[in-house]
């Protein structure tokens, strides 16, 4: 029988506070899924990056998260801002800790990018 695919694709306004908002989507969303906390917390990074570092802090600025469900296969998540410039700070002990996060737990990850929107996505094996 084929997977089931479950996907969904919520808008929040840019602000940090609104990670916490994604994680409470997703956990209902990933009732059952095994990698939940996994995905839950690249989300939460990605989510926390869009609203401090892309112009979705922006006044009126959104971001979207999007999660693609395929039990037993792989659960992929996309955070969509409103783009602007992305500039690598220079090194601080206390950042630059989110991605590295994100980089760990995902089997692929990446960017794109359109003229008014960035798009960076993860995807996780579905594993017991
Ligand atoms: N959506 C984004 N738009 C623009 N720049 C970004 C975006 N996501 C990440 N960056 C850039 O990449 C850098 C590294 O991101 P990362 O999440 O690893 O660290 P951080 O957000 O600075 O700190 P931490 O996540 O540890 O609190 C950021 O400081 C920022 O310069
Ligand atoms: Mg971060």
């Amino acid at each position: 029988m084929a997977p089931v695919l479950r996907a969904i694709a919520v808008t929040y306004p840019g602000r940090p506070d609104q990670a916490g908002h994604v994680r409470a989507d997703l956990r209902r969303i990933l009732d059952g899924c095994p990698i939940a906390d996994d995905v839950i917390l690249c989300a939460s990074e990605l989510a926390a990056n869009a609203a401090l570092h892309s112009d979705s802090r922006n006044r009126g600025g959104t971001f979207a998260v999007r999660a693609e469900i395929r039990p037993g296969s792989y659960v992929q998540i996309a955070v969509e801002d409103d783009g602007g410039p992305w500039i690598e700070q220079a090194p601080d002990p206390a950042r630059g800790r989110g991605l590295d996060i994100v980089r760990a737990l995902a089997t692929d990850w990446g960017t794109n990018t359109s003229p008014d929107s960035r798009t960076v996505w993860a995807r996780l094996n579905w594993t017991a």
